[in-house]
């Protein structure tokens, strides 16, 4: 099934072998009752759909709010340090390392007005946009080595901190921030730490709102309907994104194109809907875990944000599949030999992209004496994406031979059109997915039994 979206197609054909003829179909009702109870905001968890209407929500003021910091930041600042945990990071981080540092991770805005357009010949491309911040990312855990490594890279250089958390009392981030703050007061002065921070949270509540309007910092706010995972295209994800010079505009408008896919009523041409009833259909017959599978390194973040994006909205109430992940052909020297192999309880999903960034080509064996050792000869002149592809297709076919039943959506290339495009696609999938499963996907109440355990130990007053 193709969609207009750059060529993005959903193939389940190679799951439908593993279940009755007419399952998938048979659950149209039910996705249909689903997509309509959440447009006309019913159903659990309904304070929280506001991110269904996101990528049209977006006004040109926004942009511009988002733009004007983003500017201020590139003017004085060779690190971004951005602190948050979970649907506070892992979107922006995944929307950067699945662009890498390609042409495509550049705005084309950038690119007329020339800001930041240095010569890089060694990255293989007309520019490599200096003047565009590093952005590091602190706070993701408890590790002392993690976070020491953040500070010792913002030592001597200049730096800002963009703070993200919803509810503003996260402990990670709040550990975090501290020691950031410190830096940053000892480096420059309070006052001019003040200017150098960027608070993401709430419109009103919140240890973080509290200080952020007493501190005088700058702030964005998200919004009181959209929950962090579901939160990258708000300011949450959209700050950073437009800090490193990505295009947020495309990456909308790839989410807003696929919006109007998604609202398709046929089901076998909604890749949200008919993903949803594809998975749910595999767990009822014991599928019970989900690897996604990438053939790009880059992707590797992605697949991170989306097992949060699907673990923490489906894991309740003693339901939900699994979400793993592998990259390939890294994985399939390691886990490849389990997904082949062993108990059979997994279904997987493909990410299939086709073009890569840089057009690298098996070269002749050069130099005086010319041998065919290695044997590669029968591969001089192709790409590494055609053989990279033909993996793909191989260890599909291979894994479907082993009784695993595979979906696939595959995409011409990664850029933030189609990034956008699948971060609404799997918005929109997981919240029917989860509602099928009978669960409230925008809550985490499992999320707080660890937080409850950790405060008692470190004696919480
Ligand atoms: O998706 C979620 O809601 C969570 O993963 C949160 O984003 C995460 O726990 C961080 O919460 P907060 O933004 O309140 O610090």
């Amino acid at each position: 099934m193709a969609n207009t979206l750059t060529g993005l197609k959903l193939d389940i054909s190679a799951a439908e072998d593993f279940l009755a003829p007419t399952k998938i179909d048979s659950l149209a009702p039910a996705v249909a009752k689903v997509a309509t109870d959440m447009a006309a905001g019913r159903g659990p968890g309904s304070e929280y759909l506001g991110w269904l209407d996101l990528p049209v929500r977006i006004t040109e003021e926004n942009y511009a709010a988002l733009e004007a910091s983003a500017n201020r930041v590139r003017g004085d600042t060779e690190i971004y340090v951005v602190v948050g945990i979970g649907g506070s990071y892992l979107g922006a981080r995944a929307i950067l390392d699945a662009l890498g540092s390609g042409p495509d991770r550049f705005a084309e805005r950038s690119r007329e007005t020339g800001a930041g357009n240095e010569p890089c010949e060694q990255n293989g491309f007309a520019s490599c946009h200096k003047r565009f911040p590093e952005i590091v990312f602190a706070g993701t855990s408890l590790c002392s080595t993690a976070l020491q490594e953040v500070l010792e890279r913002v030592r001597d250089r200049e730096f800002r901190l963009c703070v993200i958390s919803k509810s503003g009392t996260t402990l990670e981030p709040a550990v975090a921030f501290r020691l950031f703050r410190s830096l940053l007061r000892e480096r420059y002065g309070s006052q001019e730490a003040a200017l150098r921070i960027t608070a993401i949270t709430d419109a009103k509540k919140g240890a973080l709102r509290t200080m952020a309007d007493q501190e005088g910092y700058e702030t964005f706010v998200i919004p009181d309907d959209v929950g962090g995972r579901f939160s990258v295209l708000t300011p949450v994800g959209l700050l950073p994104l437009a800090v490193a010079g990505i295009d947020i505009q495309s990456l909308v408008a790839g989410a807003a194109e696929m919006r109007e896919i998604c609202q398709r009523d046929d089901l076998r041409t909604n890749p949200a809907h008919l993903y949803a009833a594809t998975r749910y259909s595999l767990y009822t017959e014991g599928y019970f875990t989900e690897v996604l599978s990438s053939f790009r390194s880059g992707l590797h973040t992605f697949q991170e944000w989306w097992k949060q994006l699907f673990g923490e909205s489906e894991g309740k109430g003693g339901e939900g599949i699994f979400p793993a992940s592998t990259v390939f052909t890294t994985d399939l020297h390691s886990l490849g030999q389990y997904i082949q192999d062993g108990r059979r309880q997994l279904m997987e999903t493909f990410l299939g992209v086709k073009e890569g960034v840089f057009a690298l080509k098996v070269p002749a064996e050069n130099g005086a004496d010319r041998q065919n050792y290695d044997g590669l000869d029968y591969l001089v002149g192709r790409s590494l994406d055609d053989i990279n592809w033909k993996a793909y297709e191989g260890t599909r076919n291979a894994h479907t031979a082993g009784g695993v039943p595979c979906l696939s959506f595959e995409v011409d290339r990664i850029n933030p059109h189609t990034l956008g495009g699948l971060i609404y696609l799997f918005e929109k999938a997981v919240a029917v997915s989860g509602r099928l499963l009978g669960v409230n996907p925008f809550d985490q109440p499992g999320v707080e039994a660890y937080k409850k355990e950790l405060f008692s130990l470190l004696g919480k007053p």
